[in-house]
C-alpha cells in the first residue's frame, strides 16, 4: 500500500514536471497555479502550520460533494531554505496572505513580498493573518498587502480594528470588515495525527515512574525578575516534570543552553528535564503537549497548540504595550470570545517563578480548565466550519469553469523562503 503510494507520488510528480505552462494541446488536463506568501523557510512552528493547514483544507474543500472524486496533497516538510522565489502576482491564479506579520513593514526587506499585488488583479485569499502592532503604528503598517477583493478572514477583531485604522489613515476606500476566524492553528489536532519519537516515548515513561506534581510545559522566556530561566527550572525540576518545547530555532538555540545549564547544576534533574529539538515536527509536538498539566508559553505558536490539543496554557506578557500581549488578546478574543479571555494571559510581575507561584499557578489552571476546555472546543468547531466556508466560495471563484469536468485533482506544495507555490493539477 505504501509502495502504491509512493509510486503514485511519483509519477505525478513526473507529469507535473511534464506540463508545460501554457498547456496549450492538453485538453487532457488542467493546472492552476497559487502563490502563497507568509513566513516560511525559517522553520517557525506556528508559520510553518498555517501553510500545511491551508493545503489540507484546500484538499477537504476539493473533496467536497459536487466538486472531485479524488484530491491528493504533496509537500515537503518545513525546513530552513536560502531560496526565495521570484513574485510576480500576475502569473497565478489565486494568491493567498498567510502566517506571519504580512501587515508590517519597516522590519525588514521581506515585506516588499507584497509588491505588484495591488496591479495584478489575482484572487487574494486571507487565511487567519493578524496583525500585532498597537493602534498608532501606522509607521510599520504594509498597505501594500491588503488589496481588493479581499476573501478570507483575520485572527481576530483586533486586526480588523487595525485595518480600519489604516484605510482611514491612508484615505484608502477599501472596507476591511473581514470575518474572525482565530488562528487556523487551533485546527492542528484535527488535521495531523500525534506522533510517538524516542522522546514521547522517555516523557511517558518518566511520567510512570516519577512521583511528580505534573508535567510543566514551556516555551519561550520565562524569567522573572532577575532569576534567569535555567535557575526557575531547576527548582522547579525538584518537584514537577519539565517539558521545553521551543518553537523556532533561535528559542531551541536558548533552550538547548538552559537544559545543558540545568543538567549540569543538578546531574539528578536528567530523567526529569525534556527538550524537543524537532521544532516543525507537528505529530511531535502534539504527542509532547498532549502529557502537559499546564503550559507556560511566551510564545503565541505555543499557546495555539495547546489550545488545540485542550490543555491549560498561559501566556506571560511583560506589559500591554508588548506584541505578544496585543496578539495574544487578538487570539483569544477571536476564538473564545469576551468572556474569560485575560485567564490566559499573566503578568510577569505578578508571577515571581518561585515553586510556589507554579504550585497556585497550576492549581488556578486545573479547577478553570474544564469550563476553559468546552469554550475552546466550541471555538475550534466554529473556526473549521468558517475556515471551509469561505475557502469553499474562494475555491468555486477561482476554478476555471472548464476544470470543473476532472475528475481527480492533485495539489503539490512548493516552500521556498518566504513563499509557497501550490500547483493544482486537474485531470
Ligand atoms: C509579470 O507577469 C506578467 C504576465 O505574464 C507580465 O506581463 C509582466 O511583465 C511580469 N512582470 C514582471 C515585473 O516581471
Ligand atoms: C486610528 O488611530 C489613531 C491614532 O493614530 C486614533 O486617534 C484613531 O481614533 C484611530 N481610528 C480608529 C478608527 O480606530
Ligand atoms: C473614495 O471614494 C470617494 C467617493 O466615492 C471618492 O471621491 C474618492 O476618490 C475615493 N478615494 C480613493 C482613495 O479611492
Ligand atoms: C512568590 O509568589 C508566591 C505565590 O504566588 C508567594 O507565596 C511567595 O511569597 C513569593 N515569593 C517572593 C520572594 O516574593
Amino acid at each position: 500500500m505504501q509502495n502504491t503510494k509512493f509510486l503514485l507520488l511519483r509519477l505525478t510528480t513526473l507529469i507535473i514536471a511534464t506540463v508545460p505552462n501554457s498547456l496549450c494541446g492538453y485538453s487532457g488536463m488542467g493546472r492552476l497555479r497559487g502563490l502563497y506568501v507568509g513566513w516560511i523557510g525559517h522553520a517557525n512552528l506556528g508559520d510553518e502550520l498555517v501553510l500545511d493547514i491551508f493545503g489540507h483544507l484546500l484538499r477537504d474543500v476539493l473533496l467536497e460533494q459536487g466538486m472531485y472524486q479524488r484530491a491528493s496533497l504533496e509537500y515537503q516538510p518545513a525546513f530552513v531554505s536560502g531560496q526565495s522565489q521570484q513574485l510576480n502576482f500576475s502569473t497565478y491564479g489565486f494568491a493567498v496572505l498567510g502566517g506571519g506579520s504580512l501587515l508590517e513593514a519597516g522590519y525588514s526587506a521581506w515585506t516588499n513580498q507584497c509588491d505588484g499585488l495591488g496591479n495584478a488583479k489575482v484572487p487574494l485569499y486571507v487565511h487567519g493573518t493578524g496583525t500585532q502592532l498597537g493602534l498608532k503604528d501606522h509607521d510599520f503598517r504594509n498597505p501594500k498587502c491588503l488589496q481588493p477583493p479581499v476573501w478570507g478572514g483575520v485572527r481576530g477583531h483586533f486586526t480588523n480594528a487595525l485595518l480600519a485604522n489604516l484605510s482611514q489613515h491612508f484615505q484608502s476606500n477599501i472596507s476591511f470588515e473581514l470575518p474572525v476566524f482565530g488562528d487556523s492553528g487551533i485546527l492542528a489536532d484535527r488535521i495531523f495525527p500525534r506522533v510517538s519519537s524516542a522522546l514521547v516515548a522517555e516523557l511517558e515513561g518518566a511520567i510512570d515512574r516519577r512521583s511528580s506534581a505534573g508535567v510543566i510545559c514551556i516555551s519561550g522566556s520565562i524569567q522573572s525578575g532577575q532569576t534567569d530561566t535555567a535557575d526557575l527550572i531547576l527548582a522547579w525540576v525538584s518537584k514537577y516534570i519539565i517539558v521545553l518545547l521551543p518553537v523556532d530555532p533561535e528559542t531551541a538555540d536558548r533552550q538547548v543552553v538552559i537544559t545543558w545549564k540545568v543538567r549540569t547544576a543538578s546531574p539528578n534533574a536528567n530523567g526529569g528535564l525534556f527538550f524537543n529539538p524537532q521544532v516543525t515536527n507537528y505529530g511531535v509536538w502534539l504527542a509532547l503537549l498532549s502529557r502537559c498539566d499546564l503550559v507556560i508559553s511566551s510564545r503565541l505558536h505555543a499557546a495555539v497548540m495547546a489550545a488545540a490539543v485542550g490543555v491549560p496554557f498561559v501566556m506571560l506578557y511583560t506589559n500591554e504595550n508588548t506584541m505578544l500581549y496585543r496578539k495574544g488578546k487578538d487570539f483569544l478574543l477571536g476564538t473564545i470570545g469576551p468572556d474569560g479571555w485575560e485567564e490566559f494571559l499573566v503578568r510577569r510581575s505578578e508571577f515571581n517563578g518561585s515553586l510556589a507561584a507554579v504550585d497556585n499557578l497550576l492549581r488556578t489552571v486545573r479547577s478553570r480548565h474544564p469550563r476553559q476546555k468546552s469554550a475552546f472546543d466550541r471555538a475550534i468547531e466554529h473556526a473549521q466550519s468558517s475556515y471551509m466556508s469561505s475557502l469553499r466560495a474562494f475555491v468555486r471563484t477561482v476554478i476555471p469553469d472548464n476544470f470543473r469536468s476532472f475528475k481527480d485533482v492533485h495539489i503539490r506544495i512548493s516552500r521556498y523562503l518566504d513563499s509557497a507555490s501550490f500547483d493544482l493539477l486537474f485531470e
